[in-house]
């Protein structure tokens, strides 16, 4: 086994982190899927980060474009063009968006891009005189950022807590989430159930009072990795629109090919009204996120003469240069089909190990963003008690054994692992990240045996 990797903790007496006693490692490089710490253990990354990372670490390529954009133009005010944003726009434009999606806005992260989404559907409406649309429909187990509205508008009780005086209000609809769906295991059923929830939260606000629906197509990790039952987007695209309700599709985690396929509105064959992508646009080596939407929603806006507010770091030159060079990437590599193909290995492999475990629920996912839920009684789906934090046991016991995951899963949906690695990870790696999760499990079981 491994040396305990934990070793490398920072002290309480430390700056960093911010709030002491939280787990952090000191990891001084990488390659590939693998990262070293300080004191020389490698770790595996199947978490690919925060399922960010996509065509491995240690790219000189993507670091050398970075580094000459930066250094032709260090800066410019974000509305204006330069040779790196007009390299990514166009590549965006011609291998990425849906066609519908013809106008791109970039911003320095995930939770910025969430909230000009939002801010855009209500901005479209007030423009267009429909004042009365003044909500955003958001789902009951969702993340999509960190700032105020995006925390508010989601549906992640751990990471809304202590901020209650803050968060407003908005109408929530049901997550889709198959393994515990109240109207039992039939996908038809399940269908039916959630999409009647969707009409019965329609009827209570009133559809002319909605000005978007913002959801992950596929919810990350929250809910870890969890996928609606067939036709439940179609069937919820086509109320949007005939409702006038806005869809944005919130792909931070799952854009540009997480999920094996380049968006997961793909999965279904649709492209939202406003498109949001983050993570895997720049795959960890700059801070981007990007919104993507048409002329229908922002001719309006900008007709009204309404501002869409920059953020100072938005579009970087440099973070756009390394997104270009690594979109570049993915597409020289075929790594969006890498994602479906590989996933599929992984997601066989954690079968194969896992699915037998009296402890594992599912193993789930799309792509190469894959989950695994534990409980305690697999015919019940009874939970672990919170108190025995059963998921921080088994990311300790894979950092022992040198592989990190995700963790997944928030207030009472637990104890989920979710696995994000890179589209560049070899066979090998990924059959080491499902046999360590096995041991790593069955570690964090024993140590309450
Ligand atoms: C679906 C989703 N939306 C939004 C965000 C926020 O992105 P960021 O952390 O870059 O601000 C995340 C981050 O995990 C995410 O997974």
């Amino acid at each position: 086994m491994h040396q305990p990797v934990l070793a490398s903790q920072a002290q309480p007496s430390d700056p960093w982190p911010f709030l002491p006693g939280r787990f952090s490692l000191r990891v001084v490089r990488a390659q590939g899927s693998t990262l070293w710490t300080d004191q020389g253990e490698a770790i595996l990354d199947a978490a690919g980060g925060a399922i960010v990372n996509n065509i491995g670490h240690g790219r000189r390529r993507v670091a050398e474009a970075l580094a000459a954009a930066t250094e032709t133009l260090t800066y410019a005010v974000p509305p204006w063009s330069t040779p790196s944003r007009e390299g990514l726009a166009a590549r965006l434009r011609e291998d990425w968006l849906p066609t519908k999606l013809d106008r791109v806005y970039f911003s320095a992260g995930g939770s910025e891009a969430t909230e000009v989404a939002m801010k855009l559907a209500i901005q479209h409406y007030q423009a267009k005189g429909e004042g009365q649309r003044t909500k955003i429909l958001g789902r009951r187990l969702s993340y999509h950022g960190t700032t105020i509205a995006t925390t508010a508008v989601g549906g992640h009780d751990a990471r809304k807590a202590g901020l209650g005086p803050l968060l407003a209000p908005f109408p929530q609809l049901e997550t889709p989430y198959p393994l515990r769906c109240p109207a039992g295991a039939d996908p038809e059923a399940q269908l039916t159930y959630y999409l009647a929830d969707f009409d019965r939260v329609l009827a209570a606000e009133g559809p002319e009072t909605i000005a978007g629906l913002i959801a992950e197509p596929i919810v990350g990790s929250s809910g870890g990795a969890l996928r609606p039952p067939e036709g439940y987007w179609p069937a919820i695209a086509e109320r949007c629109k005939r409702h006038g309700i806005l869809l944005i599709f919130d792909e931070v985690m799952t854009g540009f090919g997480r999920t094996g396929t380049a968006f997961a509105g793909d999965h279904w064959g649709l492209a939202p009204d406003i498109l949001v992508g983050g993570k895997g646009l720049a795959g960890g080596y700059a801070p981007l996120g990007g919104v993507f939407s048409h002329r229908g929603v922002l001719d309006p806006i900008a007709e009204a003469g309404l501002e869409v507010m920059f953020h100072t770091f938005g579009a970087h030159p440099g973070a756009c240069a390394a997104a270009e060079t690594v979109l570049a990437i993915m597409t020289e590599e075929g790594l969006v089909a890498a994602a479906a193909q590989k996933g599929a290995f992984l997601k066989a492999c954690l079968e194969d190990v896992l699915g037998d475990h009296p402890q594992v629920a599912e193993v789930r996912g799309a792509g190469l963003l894959l989950a695994v839920e534990l409980v305690q009684n697999r015919e019940t789906g009874e939970l672990f008690p919170r108190e025995r934090k059963l998921t921080l046991s088994v990311l300790e016991e894979g950092l022992k054994r040198g592989v990190y995951y995700y963790p997944g899963g928030t207030g009472t949906v637990r104890d989920i692992l979710c696995l994000g690695p890179a589209m560049t990870t070899t066979e090998g790696e990924l059959e080491q990240m499902a046999t360590t999760l096995r041991a790593a499990i069955d570690g964090a079981l024993a140590r309450h045996a």
